[in-house]
């Protein structure tokens, strides 16, 4: 290292995809100084997956992910997969089980993986910083130099690991963007993502259904997703509507399909083998019985199924089968797991996530353009485009 370096490499954000980087660049033998203003290191990992941290997927791949360029993530995903995460994990003797889909969970707590991290960067030497936010970074002659409270550091490479702004009151930031900016970098629009959907006007009505989980498929977009959808006190949650609104658009409809163990023509089989039953409780098989009751009030289908002709019955399954709700809105930030859009993949190597035009600055983890589906896959990618950076510090 040259005496005008405090360190080979400063890494900003003591998060997932920051220890990551950290450990695989200490274990090269780089002296890394890695920096968070918070006061403890992986905040969003503790608190994930309800504290077991669902930290990866066993089916992740470059499908997985949104980005204005799908195929950036490829090359990092490829590099490190869902099976090289688990290795580590299970060298550190961590107990873990797949609950669905391909979700891995920690059986104890996420504070393991958090431990494990922190266990990677100690053999490498790395010395950790918390509690003091940087100042204005400066780059001359090949060096990055910015003060971490009142101590000036420099190294040549700078990896901006700090994340996205979903959940400021954890702590986090758009400085990523910031950073991005300054040094000329685009920022492809940040929009909070994995998050609920808030329902208004003649649709407000199904919030009296909070509480209400279903299992349905959800569309928007080119995103579909089959698995639970929840009426909430402000719309619409649960994991299908979680994975939609990465999809989903200010102005466009959400698809629901109500029905979908339910072939074509069901309501009218089951008026030929039960006339007399209740259309409420014919839906009731399909569905839970408040919904049930919500929906056949409001497709106006009162009465046996007998009293209902073959045409209205099949007009009332194609729209149980296509039901569009038109959010208007989402919970925002403050409660979304993720952000998508963030810094440009166009200006960034997949190999090594460094800038193109400004050699030495890297992007890794949620703060680049690159967001994934809900169920491990944010995790692996922090992992993955952690590893892709540490290797090339
Ligand atoms: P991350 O947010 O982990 O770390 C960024 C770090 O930078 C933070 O420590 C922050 O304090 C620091 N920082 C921010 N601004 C800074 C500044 N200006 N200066 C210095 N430091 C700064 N994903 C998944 O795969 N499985 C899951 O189970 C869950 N569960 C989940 C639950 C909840 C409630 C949330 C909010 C999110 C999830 N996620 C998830 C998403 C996952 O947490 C997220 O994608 C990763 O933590 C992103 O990793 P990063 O390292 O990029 O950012």
């Amino acid at each position: 290292m040259s005496p005008s370096h405090t360190h080979d490499a400063i890494i900003l954000g003591a998060g997932a995809a920051g220890m990551m980087a950290t450990a695989v660049a200490g274990r090269q033998g780089r002296r890394v100084l890695l920096a968070d203003h918070a006061d403890a290191p992986g905040k969003k990992i503790l608190i994930s997956g309800g504290g077991r941290c669902n930290f990866t997927n066993l089916r992740a791949g470059p499908d997985n992910y949104l980005s204005a360029n799908p195929h950036f993530a490829r090359s990092a995903l490829a590099r490190y997969t869902a099976a090289d995460f688990l290795d580590l994990v299970e060298s550190y003797g961590i107990a873990w089980h797949e609950k669905t889909l391909g979700q891995l969970f920690c059986d104890g707590s996420a504070k393991q993986i958090v431990a494990m991290l922190l266990d990677q960067c100690a053999h490498g030497g790395v010395e950790l910083s918390l509690g003091h936010a940087a100042g204005e970074i400066g780059h001359a002659d090949g060096l990055f130099t910015l003060s971490l409270g009142a101590r000036a550091v420099r190294a040549p490479k700078l990896v901006i690991a700090t994340g996205g702004p979903s959940i400021p009151k954890m702590g986090a930031t758009g400085f990523a963007y910031d950073v991005a900016r300054r040094f000329g970098l685009k920022v492809v629009e940040p929009r909070p993502a994995l998050v609920p959907l808030t329902l208004g006007g003649d649709e407000a009505l199904f919030r009296d259904l909070s509480g209400v989980a279903t299992e349905v498929v959800a569309s928007a977009g080119h995103g579909r997703f089959r698995e639970a959808a929840l009426f909430t006190h402000r719309g619409l949650s649960g994991p299908a509507i979680l994975q939609i609104s990465s999809y989903w658009r200010h102005g466009e409809d959400v698809t629901i399909d109500f029905l979908p163990d339910r072939d074509t023509g069901w309501l009218a089989a089951e008026k030929r083998a039960r006339p007399k039953a209740s259309v409420r409780s014919v839906l009731g098989q399909a569905l839970p019985d408040r919904l049930a009751d919500a929906l056949a009030e409001r497709l106006g289908l009162a009465g046996n199924l007998a009293d209902q002709s073959d045409k209205a019955l099949a007009a009332a399954e194609a729209r149980l089968a296509g039901w569009a709700f038109l959010p208007n809105g989402t919970e925002g930030f403050a409660k979304a797991e993720v952000t998508i859009g963030g810094v440009a993949t166009d200006g960034l190597s997949q190999k090594t996530m460094e800038a193109r035009k400004v050699p030495g600055l890297h992007f890794i983890g949620e703060g680049v353009d690159v967001t994934g589906w809900l169920g491990g896959y944010n995790f692996q990618w922090a992992w993955a485009s952690g590893v892709a950076c540490g290797e090339a510090l």
